[in-house]
């Protein structure tokens, strides 16, 4: 099943997601949903916010749309980073600000730790443009969005624009 995306400004992307208490089935269910989803609108993470679940979970494939790559997807379950290290500055979209893009600053190497889908944990090391998307999509589960991660100008810029694009119904 392919959900709908939640976009800015709707106000579910700004809130604290809930911690997921209930694994097996229906967790997978809603997660085969979720990458279905993903691979659908050509992202490469989806938080479950932005499907209007306000939930600690995400789906991430660094490869999705590489056609020689394989698929390698990632769950993220009630995440949190252990350590960081080094800095990396990439430009970065999201399905929730279709349109926009900004260069944010990360962390270039991330440890995380997460539950699993059938109730167990796990560490990811995840370095560079996995990282950016570990820490892109953890944002969403605490109602942050890329626009937070940027300068004040430049996001008052962007947030002009979409409204403007909202009332001439060019948003898309
Ligand atoms: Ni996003």
């Amino acid at each position: 099943m392919i959900y709908e995306i939640r976009k800015y400004p709707d106000p579910i992307l700004k809130q604290m997601a809930q911690p997921v208490t209930e694994f097996g089935e229906p967790l997978m269910a809603l997660i085969a949903d979720m990458f279905e989803t993903m691979y659908a609108r050509n992202g490469v993470g989806l938080a479950a916010p932005q499907i209007g679940i306000s939930r600690q979970l995400c789906v991430i494939d660094p490869n999705a749309g590489k056609e020689d790559e394989p698929a390698r997807t990632i769950v993220l379950i009630n995440p949190r980073i252990i350590e960081r290290s080094g800095e990396v500055r990439c430009e970065e979209g999201c399905l929730s600000v279709p349109g926009y893009y900004a260069e944010v600053q990360r962390s270039a190497h991330i440890i995380i730790h997460s539950d699993t889908p059938d109730g167990g944990e796990m560490e990811l090391v995840a370095t560079d443009f996995l990282a950016i998307i570990c820490q892109h999509e953890m944002d969403h589960l605490t109602g942050n969005l890329f626009l937070d991660r940027i300068g004040s100008v430049e996001r008052d810029l962007i947030k002009r624009k979409i409204k403007k694009a909202v009332r001439e119904g060019n948003y898309a």
